[in-house]
């Protein structure tokens, strides 16, 4: 299957790319979402939370809205509250059924502060991206097409991402089956395990 990865200048803020030799103009994010949707199996979309009302119509029913929460990010003086988080839109290309963590339940946002000292202005972290594989169901063995490759951190993130698919769901024979235990084994050999009550 194959993943279309889109990392487009945020709506409004193409100009900080005027010097980038692949520049030109803002992008149509309805020729985007609508091209994501037609040669993609899934998709990823970054956005900034200052586009919400300008794409929310856009976005289709089965995509999902995910958060990328910067623990550090770069602060203007001025501008109070500080933005400080991403939304990154995305449809899933397969359900997503196993938590490649091994750790925990996976969620639709990731805590991660902004790339520094890359010399590319929106450069994405390999944290969020390979985040952003899990959650819309990717493997491995999917093509990735990045569609706005800038320094190329994605399509990197892409070649080191190695999910851990140990993670298996265990009903033990006392217990309500619609309450699952969840039950991993980390890196470390050790397994742990945890009762949820429910699921998304
Ligand atoms: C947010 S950056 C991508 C960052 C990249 N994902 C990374 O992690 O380094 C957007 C990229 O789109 C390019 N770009 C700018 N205007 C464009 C346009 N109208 N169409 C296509 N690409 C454009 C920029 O030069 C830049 O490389």
């Amino acid at each position: 299957m194959v993943l279309g990865y889109a990392d487009p200048p945020y709506p409004g803020l193409a100009h900080l790319y005027k010097d980038q030799p692949d520049f030109a103009g803002e992008v149509d994010h309805v020729k985007l979402i609508a091209r994501l949707e037609t040669e993609f199996d899934g998709w990823v979309l970054h956005t900034a939370s200052t586009a919400i009302s300008t794409l929310a119509s856009l976005i289709p029913p089965r995509a999902r809205w995910g958060a990328w929460v910067k623990s550090f990010a770069a602060f203007k003086k001025g501008v109070r509250p500080a933005y400080a988080w991403e939304p990154v839109i995305f449809k899933p290309m397969r359900k997503m059924s196993e938590d490649y963590s091994g750790r925990f339940v996976q969620r639709d946002w990731i805590e991660e502060p902004m790339t520094m000292r890359r010399g590319f202005t929106g450069a994405k972290p390999e944290a969020v991206c390979h985040w952003a594989f899990e959650i819309v169901g990717a493997t491995p063995e999917d093509e990735l097409i990045d569609l706005f490759p800038g320094s190329g951190a994605v399509t990197r993130a892409w070649r080191t991402w190695r999910p851990q698919l140990s993670f298996q769901w265990e009903f033990p024979a006392s217990s309500d089956p619609s309450i699952p235990c969840v039950s991993s084994q980390d890196s470390d050999g050790l397994t742990s395990g945890e009762c949820i009550s429910e699921r998304s």
